[in-house]
């Protein structure tokens, strides 16, 4: 249940503590937070933990002080996701919860293009990167001058664009999408246009799997990629099946199609993590980032998770004392120009409407 408020998440923790308890033989029983120690147990030592504990009491406090929540990424390492961040979900949930928050300050733990989602679906509020640095393949492979072009060699013609994308990409599109809605959005942006062509940027391997599914249209791509999911071969999935008999093979949409084949299932890491909730798969693998995989696992101890490990480098900027030292300078805050928030704004917007 990944986008269970951390309340819940706390008390679904305290039946857990048990489990924690005896997850390393011979650990002290007077942890802090045990409630949080017992979703991070099979990650964090008992000597790892006070230290960890320490800044997620830091947070915590600031959180209160600052009237912050944060956003966190199902991406996320265990000991972020697990203990501070408010809300957790796929990049289609941050951006519903980005426009309905109750808080002044939204901290991002994720990367820079769902902070700057974040902030333009909430201009007044003030939106915090803890590394700014913290990009993403996707986005860097295309530019808004490649959209115009684009539109030149395709008049008419609208444009979709992927939500890992920048702010100034995004104001040249008509509409957005994330892995979570595709389908619908490009199947709503047909019939409200009333064309059979669609330019699906820049994730050209989205755009292939969603292909496959609206075959009365024609999706343009871009030969962007995303550097974790690209790695993934149709061979790493037979492998997995010899070596691992019975294993439900769950796949991200950013892999390659012909890895999408091999899979039982396809779908946002959000659709990933219904799938374990509902079907309850005895072993299953998620071909995606491999921190998911111990996210997913916390809240269900009775499946087994083989776990291939592609992490994201990006993702994995964002840290715990980070993001407690953005709550105590208030920076780095993501700024948008306004003329160019209103553009990209109403792409996003247009998304949440069809979805
Ligand atoms: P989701 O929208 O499925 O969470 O994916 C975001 C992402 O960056 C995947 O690599
Ligand atoms: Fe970008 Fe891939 Fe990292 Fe997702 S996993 S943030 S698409 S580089």
């Amino acid at each position: 249940m990944l986008d269970m408020p951390i309340a819940a998440r706390a008390d679904h923790a305290a039946d857990s503590i048990a489990g924690a308890a005896t997850a390393f033989a011979g650990a002290p029983v007077s942890l802090p937070l045990p409630h949080l120690y017992a979703r991070v147990a099979k990650h964090i030592t008992p000597a790892e933990w006070p230290l960890i504990a320490r800044e997620v009491e830091a947070i915590e406090r600031l959180k209160r002080e600052r009237n912050a929540v944060v956003l966190g990424h199902n991406y996320q390492a265990p000991e972020i996701f697990n203990t501070v961040a408010d809300i957790v979900g796929d990049s289609l949930a941050l951006a519903r919860e980005a426009v309905t928050v109750d808080a002044d300050v939204i901290v991002m733990a994720g990367v820079h293009f769902m902070a700057e989602t974040a902030k333009l679906l909430n201009p007044s509020k003030t939106v915090l990167m803890p590394d700014m640095s913290a990009g993403c393949s996707l986005a860097d492979s295309i530019t808004a001058a490649d959209i115009r072009l684009l539109r030149q060699h395709y008049p008419g013609v609208p444009v979709v664009t992927y939500v890992n994308t920048s702010a100034e990409v995004k104001a040249e599109s008509d509409y957005c999408c994330t892995s979570g809605n595709a389908v619908k959005v490009v199947r709503a942006v047909a019939k409200e246009w009333g064309v059979t062509r669609i330019l699906m940027l820049p994730d050209e391997y989205l755009a292939q799997n969603v292909q496959k599914q609206v075959p009365e249209l024609e999706l343009i791509a871009w030969k962007g990629h995303c550097e974790v999911h690209e790695r993934f071969t149709p061979q790493d999935i037979r492998d997995l099946r010899e070596n691992h008999p019975g294993v439900v093979v769950l796949a991200h949409p950013e892999c390659p199609p012909e890895v999408v084949a091999e899979a039982d299932y396809a779908g946002s890491t959000a659709g990933m993590a219904d799938y374990v909730r509902d079907e309850k798969p005895a072993r299953v693998v998620l071909i995606t980032e491999c921190s998911m995989a111990d996210n997913v696992a916390v809240n269900h101890p009775d499946v087994e998770f083989v776990r291939p490990c592609n992490l994201c480098p990006h993702m994995r900027r964002i840290t715990l004392a980070n993001i407690r030292r953005a709550l105590e300078t208030m920076s780095p805050q993501v700024e948008i120009d306004p003329a160019l928030a209103v553009r990209a704004r109403a792409a996003v917007e247009r998304m949440l409407a069809l979805s």
